[in-house]
């Protein structure tokens, strides 16, 4: 059974009380449990983590190339919050690890503020899902059971 790692950068520890007009009133604990549930449905075990710390997540990343490669992980979903905007060393960690990755928004991050449009994730990423709330990580799931049957 392979793997799924779901990895959350800054600021989705807040999920419930931060901004719910935009993220929701779910925690990321009712987060952790929905993957949980989508996992399970698609016999996968779940990895979830949530840092705050760029290079937590990029040291994240390179284990989960290594994973992928040694053939345990089929893949992570990433939510790199504010990250995704600004990071270089992500995108780079991405790139050079060579894993398979889903960019995840819980927020439609192009019906927002201009600095949210770009994303150094996207051109690494193999698919990207933004706008669906949090329904979206299990969505995401379900992608990757499709691209590692493929
Ligand atoms: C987010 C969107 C980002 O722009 C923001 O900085 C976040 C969360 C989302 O899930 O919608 O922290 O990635």
């Amino acid at each position: 059974m392979k793997t799924v790692l779901i990895l959350n950068g800054p600021n989705l520890n807040l999920l419930g009380t931060r901004e719910p007009a935009v993220y929701g009133h779910q925690t990321l604990a009712d987060v952790e449990a929905l993957c949980l549930s989508a996992c399970a449905a698609h016999n996968f075990k779940l990895d979830f983590r949530q840092s705050n710390h760029e290079g937590v997540l990029i040291d994240a990343i390179h284990e989960a190339g290594r994973a992928q490669t040694a053939g345990t992980l089929a893949g992570v979903v990433l939510n790199a919050g504010a990250y995704t905007h600004t990071s270089i060393a992500i995108m780079d960690a991405i790139k050079g690890s060579g894993v398979t990755l889903i960019e995840l928004h819980i927020s439609n991050v192009h019906a927002r503020e201009a600095f949210r449009h770009h994303s150094y994730i996207s051109p690494v990423a193999k698919a990207v899902m933004a706008g669906f709330g949090v329904k979206g990580y299990a969505l995401a799931i379900g992608a990757l059971a499709d691209i590692s049957q493929a």
